[in-house]
């Protein structure tokens, strides 16, 4: 079950969505390697959840693997996979210590089997943990969720003794429900780092009425101080799904 809005507090996010951006030039400002950055930012990665917990955020989705990054150097690509399999199970004690719950979203049979299997271990030995999900975004693209759902809709459409009737029942409640992210709350605040302005396929269908949030700061220096600015700024904001701002008020 995903927790519902009433758990938290309106000021503070339920669900934190953050592109990780940054680790390249991050490295390359070091003198060092891409691959060195994305290991700095993987500890980023895991700080971010202790920060996240200790802030009451109940739910946070990392980007750390989308479709489209299957097309970078091979020596990249096989260096974040190894990177996944290893981090992983080692920070597994401390995701069970702080009551992670660890999933992921995206489609991970591509993924190499050593990826994939401390993927699993971790989902399995997390999954009734209750403090804070950590949704690990791996080979995901909002578009390929988006379609996929499509797809289900059709299948099960076809099936009926009306299709075009089922097709008309569909609305956006329950085509989420045949989504991959079916049982995660909808993004409130989607953080970009790295300084560019743009969404890269994440969590399309849920950042709908997220607030945004871009900074400067490459992923590898992002530090509580800056997840605190971020909220402060999303409590700022009014958030009025359409309505007007005295609709809201009232
Ligand atoms: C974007 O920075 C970052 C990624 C494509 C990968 C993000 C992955 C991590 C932070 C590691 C996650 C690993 C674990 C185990 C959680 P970029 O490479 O595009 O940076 P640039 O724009 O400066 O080149």
């Amino acid at each position: 079950m995903s927790p519902s809005s009433e758990e938290t507090s309106s000021s503070l996010p339920l669900h934190v969505g953050i592109i990780m951006d940054g680790n390249g030039r991050w490295a390359k400002a070091q003198g060092k390697n891409r691959l060195e950055g994305h290991k700095k930012g993987a500890e980023v990665a895991r700080d971010v959840v202790h920060w996240s917990k200790n802030l009451g955020i109940k739910q946070v989705s990392l980007f750390a693997f989308s479709t489209e990054n299957w097309q970078r150097p091979k020596l990249e690509v096989r260096g974040l996979m190894s990177l996944l399999a290893i981090l992983i199970p080692k920070t597994l004690p401390e995701m069970m210590h702080l009551n992670v719950r660890f999933r992921t979203l995206g489609d991970i049979s591509p993924l190499p089997n050593s990826a994939k299997k401390s993927v699993k271990q971790a989902v399995e030995a997390t999954k009734n943990n209750s403090g804070i999900d950590l949704i690990l975004c791996l080979n995901y693209g909002g578009q390929q969720e988006i379609l996929s759902a499509a797809k289900n809709a059709l299948r099960h459409a076809l099936l009926q003794d009306n299709p075009e009737q089922a097709m008309e029942e569909l609305n956006p409640t329950t085509f989420r429900e045949l989504m991959w992210c079916d049982d995660i709350a909808p993004l409130d605040l989607l953080i970009r780092t790295g300084g560019e302005k743009r969404i890269s396929n994440f969590h399309l269908w849920d950042a709908a009425y997220a607030e945004l949030y871009f900074t400067d700061v490459l992923w590898p220096d992002y530090s509580q101080e800056h997840l605190e600015l971020a909220l402060e700024d999303f409590k700022a904001r009014e958030r009025r799904y359409g309505l007007t701002s005295e609709q809201v008020q009232s």
